[in-house]
């Protein structure tokens, strides 16, 4: 087997326990696989590393736990080798679940559906905020979460991928944005880069002091991507009305037992809020709508796209680790 014909592949070893590190995968080197009717070949450029993995790796959950052996579940971007589906041709761009390995057979009966990938659009871009990325933030928070102008809109995990184009889109629907993420640099970055309103530093300053200050008439719109104690701190600090989106809850992720909930949940209650889940894939049949609105707010200047590039597959695991340690700045991706 020469090198161009291998394909390297991490599968899914054991359920994890605590974070998913690379013991609990296995790195293996395989031919390539041939793809059958109905089917693409897709060499992998990039591969998205989610907090949603560790979910996958853990339970059933919007999709069901991954089998031990399988290739480790991944959104990736690449290249059509061999195309034996109509609708794409070799050399074209396209997305989908093609796993964290080199060369992926895909059709349109798995979990995701394989996309192409407009010409115009570079590939990081597309696998960030003109992507699924975008797209969580955009209806998460003007569908779910219903923001309007001169709202108060506070955002966790806010200069990770998904909040910084949450909030970017908040101040863009002109609404006071807070955010709350950790370290002095990412506030920084917040106010200064992406035009936030206020920052929170939850790793070194009190949160829910903090939101009062910033917000001193309550939080209209919170979108959580952090769950447990700051979710109760943004509860706490809800105004009349106020919404609530559960986009994810990272804080809890690596938990062997699911946190307790909110214990303050009343004040939904008594602030007549409403506190609603979604998955983005339920948005996926109006994916043009979000993706042009996206690409309109980014080619007048007003929403910055942030990526964070590990090169090599083999650093895979350890890309996916920066999203628990809070290294990574902006979406995570693995160059293949
Ligand atoms: N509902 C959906 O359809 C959907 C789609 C995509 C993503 N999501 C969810 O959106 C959230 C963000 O995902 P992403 O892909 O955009 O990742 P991300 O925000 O780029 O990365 C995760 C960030 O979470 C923060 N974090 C990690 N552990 C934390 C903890 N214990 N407490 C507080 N903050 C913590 C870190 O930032 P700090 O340095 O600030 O700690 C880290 O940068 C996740 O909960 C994910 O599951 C949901």
């Amino acid at each position: 087997m020469t090198s161009a014909q291998i394909n390297r592949q991490w599968l899914f070893r054991r359920r994890p326990r605590g974070e998913l590190t690379a013991d609990d995968l296995q790195w293996v080197e395989v031919p390539i696989a041939e793809p059958g009717q109905g089917q693409i070949l897709v060499r992998n450029l990039y591969v998205s590393c989610d907090p949603t993995q560790r979910s996958w790796a853990a339970a059933d959950t919007y999709y069901p736990a991954m089998k031990v052996g399988e290739v480790m579940r991944a959104f990736a971007l690449g290249e059509v080798l061999t195309s034996r589906l109509p609708e794409f041709q070799r050399g074209q761009l396209v997305q989908g679940l093609f796993g964290w390995q080199d060369y992926a057979v895909a059709d349109q009966r798995g979990l995701y559906p394989i996309l192409a990938v407009p010409e115009s659009v570079p590939m990081e871009t597309a696998m960030s905020a003109l992507g699924n990325t975008g797209m969580t933030a955009y209806f998460g928070l003007l569908e779910v979460g219903r923001a309007r102008p001169g709202e108060s809109v506070v955002v966790s995990a806010a200069a990770g991928a998904t909040g910084s184009i949450a909030g970017q889109i908040a101040k863009i629907q002109g609404c006071r944005v807070v955010g709350i993420a950790g370290g002095e640099s990412k506030c920084r970055y917040l106010i200064n880069e992406l035009g936030f309103d206020a920052a929170i530093d939850y790793k070194g300053e009190n949160v829910m002091t903090r939101l009062r200050q910033t917000c001193p008439n309550g939080i209209d719109v919170y979108f959580d991507n952090v769950g447990g104690r700051m979710l109760e701190a943004a509860l706490a600090n809800l105004a009349l009305h106020g919404r609530i989106v559960i986009c994810g809850a990272i804080s809890g992720y690596n938990e062997a037992a699911p946190p307790p909930g909110p214990k303050n949940y009343l004040k939904l209650l008594t602030q007549r809020g409403r506190m609603e889940g979604f998955v983005v894939i339920d948005f996926l049949p109006r994916a043009a709508e979000a993706l042009e609105a996206l690409a309109a707010f980014m080619r007048e200047g007003k929403l910055k796209d942030q990526v964070d590039v590990l090169h090599g597959l083999e650093n895979a695991p350890a890309a996916l680790a920066r999203l628990f340690s809070g290294e990574n700045r902006g979406k995570q991706l693995v160059k293949v």
